[in-house]
C-alpha cells in the first residue's frame, strides 16, 4: 500500500479523518503507516495507538537545535518508510534542509485562505479583517513558512456572531474532507510539485489550488 507518515502536535482530528478515509476505502490502497509527535501528551498518539497505528514522539525540547530536531525526525520518518509525509496540526517550523530532502512528498494543511493569513491566530486575524469567509488551504511544504503552492482550498462563509472558537470547528470539519482527498490524487499518482507549481493531472493549478 501507500504509505503515510503523519506529523502532529495535538488533537489529531485531521489524523483521525485520514484512519476514517484509509478504512472506509475512500483512501483506497492506502496505509498510515505512522505517527510521529513532538508532543508527549498529544491526543492523536492515542487516536493512532487506538486504530494500531506505530506511534514515535520526539520532544523537541530534549535537542540543542533545531537542525538535530529535523535530523530525529528525519531519520524516524525514514525508519518507517514514507512516500507521502503529512504535517497535521503540527506546531514546528521545519529547517530548510528537511524541507529539501521531502520536497514534492511534504504536505501542509493551513486554517487560512492562503496566501491570507500564514502563521498563527488565523481565525481571529480573519474576523478581525472583516472577512466575509474563512477556510484552509493544503499546499506542498517549501521552505517559505505557509508559502507552498496550494493544492486545495475549502471556504465557508463568516456569520454574524463568530468567533474564533465557531469558526475553528466549521473550518476544521472541512479539512477533514479536503485533506484525505488531497492524499488520494498523490496515491493515483495525479498530484505533483513541478517546478516549483502544484500540478494536478498534468495542469498547473491556480495560487489558490483546486
Ligand atoms: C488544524 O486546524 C490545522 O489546520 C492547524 O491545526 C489544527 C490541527 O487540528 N494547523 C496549523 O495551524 C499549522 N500551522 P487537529 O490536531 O485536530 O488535526
Amino acid at each position: 500500500p501507500y504509505k503515510l507518515v503523519i506529523l502532529l502536535s495535538g488533537s489529531g482530528s485531521n489524523l483521525q479523518a485520514f484512519i476514517d478515509a484509509c478504512e472506509s476505502k475512500a483512501l483506497p490502497n492506502t496505509e498510515v503507516s505512522a505517527v510521529i509527535s513532538n508532543k508527549t501528551d498529544a491526543f492523536g498518539l492515542i487516536r493512532a495507538q487506538q486504530a494500531g497505528i506505530a506511534t514515535a514522539c520526539i520532544n523537541h525540547k530534549e535537542f540543542a537545535s533545531r537542525e538535530d530536531f529535523d535530523c530525529a525526525l528525519k531519520n524516524k520518518i525514514d525508519e518507517f518508510g514514507a512516500d507521502l509525509v503529512i504535517l497535521a496540526g503540527f506546531m514546528r517550523i521545519l529547517t530548510p534542509g528537511f524541507v529539501r530532502h521531502y520536497l514534492g512528498r511534504l504536505i501542509n494543511i493551513h486554517p487560512s485562505l492562503l496566501p491570507k493569513y500564514p502563521g498563527l491566530h488565523t481565525h481571529q486575524r480573519a474576523l478581525d479583517a472583516g472577512d466575509t469567509e474563512a477556510g484552509a488551504t493544503v499546499h506542498f511544504v517549501t521552505e517559505e513558512l505557509d508559502g507552498g503552492p496550494p493544492i486545495i482550498q475549502a471556504k465557508i462563509p463568516i456569520f454574524d456572531g463568530d468567533d474564533a472558537a465557531t469558526l475553528a470547528e466549521r473550518v476544521l470539519s472541512k479539512e477533514h474532507t479536503i485533506y484525505p482527498l488531497a492524499a488520494k490524487w498523490f496515491a493515483e499518482g495525479r498530484l505533483s510539485l513541478q517546478n516549483s507549481k502544484a500540478v494536478l493531472d498534468d495542469k498547473n493549478l491556480p495560487e489558490s489550488g483546486v
